[in-house]
């Protein structure tokens, strides 16, 4: 695997060798990090994390990987940068080329971060956008891995928005492993029809498959993964909780429908979750619609089939994998 000087894009550009390469490192990397072994891979550089968007787990994974692996990192927040107000993304990518080794973006539309990376001269990594959470699937890919000792037949099940960016990137990946995928939502939420038609030909050379049910104890049944995100993501506008409310209720993950699934099943979500009302927009929506929790329980996300947090934690893991290939000669 020589993934030197590449960008992070999505998932579509990299080869399953190139994705399981990436894995093997991410594994490496954390149990060198667990057995207190230095790893300064990329000792002296310096990299770039815009976020136009909020973040907790992306910010903080890059920045500790950043470090461990011996790198300066500068964080541009969503209202501390020229970026797009003053200055285009063109100009953006040539002037933060000249001064560092890398550049993260999360944004909003997927052009943005294409766009950047067409004119960076250094490897440019997506931190989230509409369309793709590349280095979230990465970490879902290694916890699945983790807990099954493989990937290639895994039955995951994505309930609910499946055609934004995590319905999306995990088809993707799903597709690439020769995984078992279910997107199971009302027929709007299916990823759009391009994609599909991209991930059915890259299915038919890894022996994965793709499956669209609207029915949730139907795609459900004996699946290994059971897998959800919020229904509003960042930058959709608050007036469509109703509607999603009353249209993705019914894929709700909650007890009765992991007894759907084989009885070794995890629970998994990229976070943050909608599981109680213990923060301001959980309290706000579950006291406007009479819910406790959104598209998770309280029950199932803490209880024992739940792998939340070691997902989280392999976020890290898995950046610093992408960090370390594509900055050095690992
Ligand atoms: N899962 C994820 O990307 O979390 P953050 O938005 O906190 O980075
Ligand atoms: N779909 C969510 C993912 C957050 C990590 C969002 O875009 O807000």
């Amino acid at each position: 695997m020589n993934l030197y000087g590449r960008d992070f894009l999505k998932l579509l550009d990299y080869t399953p060798e190139e994705i399981d390469g990436l894995l093997t490192l991410a594994a490496d990397l954390k149990a060198k990090k667990k057995a207190g072994v230095p790893h300064r891979l990329c000792e002296g550089k310096n990299i770039a994390l815009i976020f136009e968007k909020t973040s907790t787990r992306t910010r903080c994974s890059f920045e500790v990987a950043a470090h461990d692996l011996g790198m300066g990192t500068t964080y541009l927040d969503p209202a501390g940068s020229q970026i797009g107000k003053k200055e285009s993304i063109a100009d953006t990518a040539r002037v933060l080329s000249g001064i560092y080794d890398g550049i993260e973006y999360r944004g909003y539309g997927q052009k943005i971060v294409e766009e950047l990376a067409k004119y960076a001269s250094v490897p440019v990594w997506n931190g989230l956008t509409n369309e793709f959470h590349p280095t979230q699937v990465l970490a879902d890919l290694l916890t699945v891995r983790e807990r099954f000792g493989r990937l290639k037949g895994i039955r995951l099940v994505y309930m609910g928005d499946a055609r934004f960016n995590m319905g999306n990137s995990l088809m993707v990946g799903c597709a690439k492993m020769g995984m078992q995928f279910t997107a199971c939502a009302p027929q709007a939420y299916f990823p759009a029809p391009e994609l599909v038609a991209e991930c059915e030909a890259v299915a038919a050379g890894t022996g994965a498959s793709l499956r669209f049910c609207k029915d949730p104890a139907e795609a459900a049944r004996d699946a290994d993964v059971i897998y959800t995100d919020v229904w509003v993501s960042m930058g959709e506008p608050d007036e469509v909780w109703e509607s999603r409310i009353r249209e993705l209720l019914p894929y709700q993950v909650n007890a009765a429908l992991m007894r759907q699934a084989s009885p070794g099943a995890v629970f998994m979500h990229c976070l943050p979750a909608f599981h109680d009302r213990k923060t301001a927009i959980g309290r706000e929506v579950g006291e406007r619609f009479g819910l406790e929790a959104m598209e998770v329980t309280d029950e199932v996300f803490e209880g024992p089939q739940s792998v939340v947090f070691q997902e989280a934690e392999n976020r890290m893991h898995t950046i610093k994998a992408i960090l370390a290939a594509t900055l050095s000669e690992v």
